[in-house]
């Protein structure tokens, strides 16, 4: 359900109108759209069928709760009820729970929430692989890893192969630049506010969500050159034809991990 790498818009917006036009204007440039318990909140689970009547993106449900199997399962089925492409969940609740809302949610994606963006979060790096490790076992279909710790990223994609979709969020409001979760080899990149409140010179959402499309797609290219013999370097004329900069396609795509 998610194909190609890029970008899932963190839609953040609590008016109505706001929302859905903006995901409307930006869904040419994004892969996917999450929502979470702001909008939830605000609308209630009925806003997930009319974002879906909005966009042609998978939508993803970040609920993220935290609380045991037999409410874990209620809560994941009301969701299901009202469409909804996948949900995240924490890993800190454990394989039961989440092995749980992994069989209501047949098909449908699920992600592991493992660590946060924050400095002063308090799910250590061993904690996080633990979490990363069950969804391996339960077969997720990826994880959430935080773009402000780059080495983090690059250490999973290691040890995980091409097993799992990671997901990525920090990018821009929180400090990562766009582009360094992918460079670092992540496959999405969760971005909000830098799209939503926009900063010049990007007038508007849909501009901001095409610039950041089109960095990361230099970043995309990057990393895929590095499947190319060594004579093709970031600065021969296949890649110069799309221009080198944006802080050396994030270091020349972090060696490409
Ligand atoms: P911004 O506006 O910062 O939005 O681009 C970020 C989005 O990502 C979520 N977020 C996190 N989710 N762990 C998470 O699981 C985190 O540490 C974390 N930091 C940010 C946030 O909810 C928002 O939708």
């Amino acid at each position: 359900m998610l194909n190609s790498e890029g970008i899932i818009f963190a839609a953040d917006i609590d008016k109505k109108e706001n929302l859905l036009g903006t995901i409307r204007s930006v869904s040419p440039y994004i892969e996917a759209i999450k929502i979470g318990n702001l909008v939830l909140l605000e609308h209630g689970l009925e806003i997930i069928k009319i974002i879906k009547d909005n966009t042609d993106k998978p939508l993803l449900i970040d609920i993220k709760f935290m609380d045991i199997q037999y409410i874990a399962e209620r809560i994941v089925t009301k969701i299901l009820s009202h469409g909804g492409d996948g949900i995240m969940v924490s890993g800190v609740v454990g394989g039961d729970v989440i092995s749980a809302c992994k069989k209501i949610m047949s098909k449908k994606m699920l992600f592991v929430f493992t660590q946060f963006t924050h400095m002063s979060g308090l799910i250590s790096d061993e904690m996080a692989d633990e979490y990363i490790d069950l969804a391996i076992t339960l077969e997720c279909n990826g994880v959430q890893v935080p773009a402000t710790f780059p080495k983090r990223i690059s250490n999973v994609r290691k040890s995980v192969g091409k097993e799992l979709i990671i997901i990525s969020c920090g990018i821009g409001a929180q400090g990562a630049k766009i582009g360094s979760a992918i460079a670092a080899g992540a496959n999405y990149e969760i971005i909000g506010r830098s799209i939503y409140n926009p900063i010049a010179p990007s007038q508007s959402p849909a501009e901001a969500a095409e610039s950041a499309k089109n960095k990361i797609r230099k970043v995309l290219l990057s990393r895929e050159n590095c499947a190319l013999p060594a004579s093709t370097t970031p600065e021969s004329p296949l890649n110069s034809k799309s221009g080198i900069s944006h802080s050396y396609w994030i270091e020349r795509t972090v060696n490409c991990y």
